[in-house]
């Protein structure tokens, strides 16, 4: 633990953790889900849970790593050796996602290579999509160059690596979007595509929209995964925490609004006001928004600019999965940076080609109607991260009280504005909201019920 290194500024850390919290989910997930669990209902349901459950969890998880200073696998069993188990789910759970996001960061690469070189027809055209992942060698390759870029970052350190990289890519992702953003409203149509993401849908709210913003909520932040405390323990003790936090949120929260501003009103106006063009998942951003492009002056240039955006987002993502598997294996074995770092690359880099032979070659793998990526999908964010999540609930509400955690907060300037929100949620609000959404996604995929 000795020369354990350190993000050197508040801001290098804020910008670090929220490049981990903006990603592929902010950008292609939460318009999409907005568009379909009532627009502006949505917004604002998101917006009140990030407030009180995402922030009790995310400073539920800086504590942590603050306080002990460790990654998740060292940190909950610092404080009570019973807890051990849950430091290990939750260090399974990057080891689990780092592949399979490489293989769609993969997937940016291309189309950002595809759109550079002038690509942005045959881009647009309806099989190809279909055609590229569904070969064999092509997605592997570019799977393998977005894992080289995401390994030299970590393998240059905290402050070398991780901070010099999102002081940079950041703000240039904040840029791009609002210049993305507003090309989009200018676009004949764009207005009614607005109109329906910011305003309130009553009828399609249900149970279901506040658990689907719960699960996205999690997810957006990077929480129940043993990033974020792996994050805090490189967090100085002079840092605001609680404001940090604040930051962070807003960052995330803000820059999936702009996605949606970004994204809903151009498919609208490509579309002409069909709803049903954003509900294609995960193929919205790869088959819908080239044509999309294709579609638009200048849609080449914009295009590019797109996938630079995404590509920006994707790793600083996958360089914070990355490091918290290197910062596991650090503590644990007491291996090197430079060691952890090369096994965790190699080790991902196998475990990631059967996700992305999956849409080819082993295709004919598939469990309920998913795919590889899916299942791995499906197993990380719908199964062990809300369990991650409820333990870590009961860790701090009833094994080490969540004052433990308050104090950590308090270390700065002695003041936890939201102390007493925090006590209530994290001792009966999100326990009792994580199981909700653990029975109802996984009842879902086994198609028992739908609420
Ligand atoms: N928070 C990221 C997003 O919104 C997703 C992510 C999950 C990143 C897990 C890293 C780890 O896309």
């Amino acid at each position: 633990m000795q020369n354990r290194s350190n993000f050197s500024s508040k801001i290098g850390f804020v910008l670090a953790a929220s490049g981990s919290a903006v990603g592929l989910g902010n950008i292609w997930r939460f318009p999409y889900l907005a568009a379909k669990y009532g627009g502006g209902t949505f917004l604002l349901i998101y917006l009140i849970l990030a407030v009180t459950f995402g922030f009790t969890l995310m400073i539920a998880e800086i504590g942590l790593g603050r306080k002990t200073g460790l990654s998740a696998i060292g940190a909950f069993k610092s404080l009570d050796k019973r807890f051990g188990f849950l430091g290990f789910l939750a260090a399974l759970v990057p080891v689990i996602i780092f592949p399979y996001y490489s293989v769609i960061g993969g997937w940016v690469v291309k189309y950002f290579a595809v759109f550079i070189s002038g690509g942005v027809q045959s881009a647009a055209a309806d099989d190809y999509f279909t055609g590229f992942i569904s070969s064999a060698g092509e997605p592997i390759g570019w799977f393998f160059l977005f894992m080289a870029f995401t390994a030299i970052v970590v393998l240059c350190g905290v402050e070398k690596g991780i901070e010099k990289v999102s002081k940079v890519m950041m703000p240039v992702l904040v840029v791009l979007t609002i210049i993305i953003a507003a090309y989009g409203l200018t676009l004949d149509g764009a207005m009614e595509g607005v109109a329906y993401y910011l305003k309130p849908h009553m009828s399609d709210v249900s149970a279901k929209t506040i658990l689907a913003a719960m699960g996205q909520l999690f997810y957006s932040m990077s929480l129940a995964m043993g990033i974020m405390i792996t994050y805090g323990s490189y967090m100085k003790k002079d840092n605001n925490l609680e404001g940090s936090v604040r930051q962070i949120e807003l960052f995330d929260t803000g820059i999936a609004f702009l996605a949606g501003l970004m994204i809903i009103p151009a498919v609208f106006a490509f579309s002409g006001g069909d709803r049903s063009a954003l509900s294609a998942g995960p193929g919205l951003m790869f088959m819908t928004l080239p044509k999309v492009f294709a579609s638009m002056k200048f849609g080449g240039a914009i295009g590019t600019l797109f996938f630079l955006l995404v590509f920006f987002a994707a790793l600083t993502s996958a360089i914070s999965l990355m490091e918290t598997i290197v910062s596991v294996f650090c503590d644990k074995f007491g291996w090197t940076r430079r060691f952890s770092g090369i096994f965790s690359a190699v080790l991902a880099l196998i475990m990631g080609i059967p996700s992305s032979l999956g849409f080819g070659p082993l295709s004919f793998i598939s469990w309920m109607g998913m795919s590889v990526l899916d299942i791995m999908d499906f197993v990380s964010n719908s199964v062990l991260m809300p369990i991650v999540a409820l333990f870590t609930c009961i860790f701090v509400g009833f094994i080490i009280k969540p004052k433990a955690i308050a104090d950590e907060v308090k270390e700065t300037d002695g003041t936890f504005k939201a102390e007493k929100m925090f006590n209530v949620i994290i001792k009966w609000v999100a326990p009792i909201f994580l199981v909700l959404i653990l029975v109802s996604s996984v009842a879902s995929a086994f198609g028992a019920f739908s609420l």
